[in-house]
């Protein structure tokens, strides 16, 4: 029998479901039950009723999903996958902000550990975090930890005072205005759609901003035949599915997660067949982080 084949298998008779993000591998985007971006991963995870989830993505989305279903079995096929941006932000040092700035919210970006976002008042994602901010009853703000995406926020919130971190995602920061321009002039009746994650000068010269799952919405309507992506590349199997008639064009050539790319169909199967790595998190955090994912789910 196939590896896919054994999966699908051992779905059924484990009583599992697979949730992927759509950075991951195309093989593994087909045979998880329900991929989409990190706000519809967090809203599918909490309504799973089976006995076993497999996350195929970055260690805070297993995180996120065991907080918000703690009776389920959370697995991630690679613990080692973790997001580079969220270890850009540690605890201890948002406490430190908190004590030292007591008429500030802390608003986090979901791509941050559990610990973060149980010192947060809300979470946030790509796709909601200026609506969170906006309608957020405080008037400063600390973003955390994405510079870029705080950035962006702070852009079209301009009513409220928004400090933001220092943290970055790596793999969005590398794509340079140069690059862009690059891409514009070799395909000029291409349009140019970019994740809030790549930095200012670069959101800038895009023709939509949003989160993968809201690239996916623009490109659907979209009239031009050409797409320049600004976002990591597993997004192009989902665009080819929805427009098999656009040519898609990887903004940079190595816009690649490592990270997600650490999850594959052998470790999917092995997590599946060894029922490991599971992810759990530590009940007094879970607790407290669950609080303003919550909000962030009530809010959106
Ligand atoms: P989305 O919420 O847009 O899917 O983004 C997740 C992410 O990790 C972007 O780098
Ligand atoms: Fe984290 Fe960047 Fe990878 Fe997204 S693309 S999971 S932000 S390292």
């Amino acid at each position: 029998m196939d590896k896919i084949e054994r999966i699908k298998e051992l779905k059924r008779e484990k009583n599992a479901v697979i949730l992927a993000h759509y950075y991951v591998d195309g093989a593994i985007q087909d045979i998880a039950d329900f991929v989409g971006d990190s706000l519809e991963l967090a809203r599918k995870a909490k309504s799973v009723e089976s006995d076993i989830i497999v996350f195929c993505g970055v260690y805070f989305m297993g995180e996120t999903a065991k907080i918000l279903n703690p009776d389920r079995k959370v697995l991630i096929p690679y613990y080692k996958a973790g997001c580079l941006m969220a270890d850009m932000a540690i605890a201890e040092e948002i406490e430190e902000f908190r004590r030292e700035n007591p008429d500030y919210a802390v608003v986090t970006y979901v791509n941050s550990s559990a610990d973060v976002k149980a010192v947060s008042d809300v979470c946030c994602t790509s796709a909601n975090a200026v609506k969170i901010v906006e309608n957020l009853n405080a008037e400063k703000i600390l973003f955390v930890p994405d510079k870029n995406l705080g950035s962006y926020v702070a852009e079209k919130v301009k009513n409220k005072e928004i400090k933001v971190w220092s943290g970055y995602c790596p793999v969005h920061q590398k794509l340079t205005v140069e690059e862009v321009e690059k891409k514009k002039k070799e395909y000029p009746n291409a349009v140019f759609v970019a994740h809030p994650e790549c930095k200012k000068e670069v959101r800038d010269l895009a023709d939509f901003v949003g989160s993968t799952s809201q690239i996916i919405n623009f490109v659907k309507e979209t009239k031009a035949n050409k797409v320049i992506v600004g976002t990591e590349e597993g997004i192009i199997h989902q665009l080819k599915k929805q427009r098999p008639d656009i040519e898609f064009i990887l903004a940079y050539s190595e816009f690649s997660c490592d990270q997600m790319k650490m999850i594959t169909v052998d470790r999917l199967l092995n997590a599946l067949e060894r029922e490991q790595f599971e992810v759990e998190v530590p009940k007094d955090t879970a607790k407290k982080a669950k609080v303003a994912i919550e909000k962030m789910i009530e809010m959106s």
